[in-house]
């Protein structure tokens, strides 16, 4: 599905979603936003990620586009953006929702408490960051405080997450969570109905990878009875790269 972004339906649909990082966040204040758009509207902004994605022949070049693009509002409150680890080139290709503070000082995703999860995850199907996996999100810049990712704020990242799968070519997507699930997906259904099921994802560029969303590993440090659900859709994943491998 080439999807264009309805930001209006995407915010409404991740207001109602939880805060999977509730548990790891807790401790911190909830601190206004800082907005720093300029003259530019969010789809300029957009038109202008879109550019300087397309532009990008690397991952690397891709990820110095995204550094230096001044679109996302987070930009200015944070200390770094947090782009992507992992192998590029590799089959299975996990997208969550964006830094929290420890990926915030680290510059890597998924290296708090809810990565380590990740990893112990990934691991029972064979798979790691540093062999066959290659981990980013679809927010590059750490929200303040409490709070989940503005349709916005994902609009202007969106031509970055889409060229990043194209430059890494899965075979298969995990969309780690609600938000990563909703936005990619342009679903009204929220994670509980959406995980465990494979989607046909389609960049607007035309490349196609299944996508599976799973329970985001920060909601099964608060809900370790779920771990039976995210344990099937392991199960799920490694049938699949299995099968398409
Ligand atoms: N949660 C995410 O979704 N991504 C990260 O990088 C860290 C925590």
């Amino acid at each position: 599905m080439g999807v264009s972004v309805d930001t209006a339906l995407v915010d409404a649909l991740l207001k109602s979603a939880p805060r999977p990082e509730k548990a790891e966040r807790a401790a911190e204040p909830a601190a206004p936003v800082q907005v720093r758009r300029g003259s530019k509207t969010v789809s300029d902004w957009a038109n202008e990620a879109r550019a300087a994605a397309k532009s990008a022949k690397t991952l690397d070049a891709l990820a110095d586009a995204i550094r230096a693009f001044d679109g996302s509002p987070l930009k200015a409150a944070c200390e770094q953006a947090v782009v992507f680890d992992g192998v590029p080139g590799s089959s299975l290709m996990v997208i969550g929702e964006g830094p929290g503070a420890e990926e915030d000082r680290r510059g890597l995703p998924f290296v708090g408490k809810a990565g380590q999860l990740l990893d112990k995850m990934l691991a029972a199907i064979g798979r790691s960051r540093t062999d066959n996996t290659f981990i980013t999100n679809v927010n590059y810049w750490r929200p303040q405080g409490n709070r989940n990712p503005e349709a916005d704020e994902l609009a202007v990242c969106r031509p970055f997450v889409d060229r990043m799968i194209e430059l890494v070519q899965p075979k298969l997507i995990i969309a780690a969570g609600g938000v990563p699930a909703v936005s990619l997906l342009a679903s009204k259904d929220g994670i509980m109905k959406l995980r465990g099921n494979e989607y046909a994802y389609s960049t607007p560029d035309g490349f196609k990878a299944p996508m599976i969303p799973i329970l985001h590993p920060a909601y099964l440090l608060r809900r370790p009875q779920d771990k039976s659900r995210a344990w099937r859709d392991l199960m799920l994943i490694e049938k699949r790269l299995t099968e398409l491998s």
